[in-house]
């Protein structure tokens, strides 16, 4: 059976991934008004990850024998200045993302609880690559800056982004 407080935690975590998808979705609706498919895509992708996290968590707390209890999710942002200031907000969030996970790790291990410890240290690998997989388009951004062919271009490279169910992946 699982801690009250650990429950609480990782029902909190699950109303913040939850939201990441929703942040996402809205940041994909953005690239789709302003014509960058691609764009709209990638985010799309990334919005389905945060889903599968939001299942992943809602299925350990199932199986530790706890209550998954879902609240209101915010209202995510809408509009932004451009794909660069679209792409440092993501950055931004998933370090705040990464900064829960090891207050989680934090806590588990206070209280003791190795399987979920053990359990987050996914997450812990995830977020690495989630946040390295963001630095990246944004480095690419700086360096088209606002030459019209560079984001054409990477519109095009984003637009290749399919989404893969971890289980099903080598990874
Ligand atoms: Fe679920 Fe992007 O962290």
């Amino acid at each position: 059976m699982i801690r009250e407080n650990i429950q609480k935690s990782i029902n909190d975590q699950i109303n913040h991934e939850a939201f990441s998808a929703y942040l996402y979705y809205s940041m994909s609706a953005y690239f789709e008004s302003q014509g960058l498919k691609g764009f709209a895509n990638w985010m799309k992708v990334q919005a389905m990850e945060e889903l599968f996290h939001t299942n992943k968590f809602f299925g350990f707390i199932a199986e530790r024998g706890g209550r998954v209890e879902l609240r209101a999710i915010d209202a995510p942002k809408t509009e932004w200045k451009g794909p660069l200031e679209v792409f440092e907000a993501a950055y931004e969030h998933e370090v705040g993302v990464t900064h829960r996970i090891h207050k989680l790790v934090d806590l588990a291990l206070k209280e003791s609880d190795h399987a979920t410890a053990n359990f987050l240290q996914w997450f812990v690998a995830e977020q690495v690559e989630e946040e390295s997989s963001v630095e990246e388009i944004i480095a690419k951004l700086k360096l088209v800056g606002k030459a019209d062919g560079g984001l054409f271009f990477l519109d095009n490279e984003l637009a290749t982004r399919v989404y893969t169910p971890p289980a099903a992946a080598s990874k």
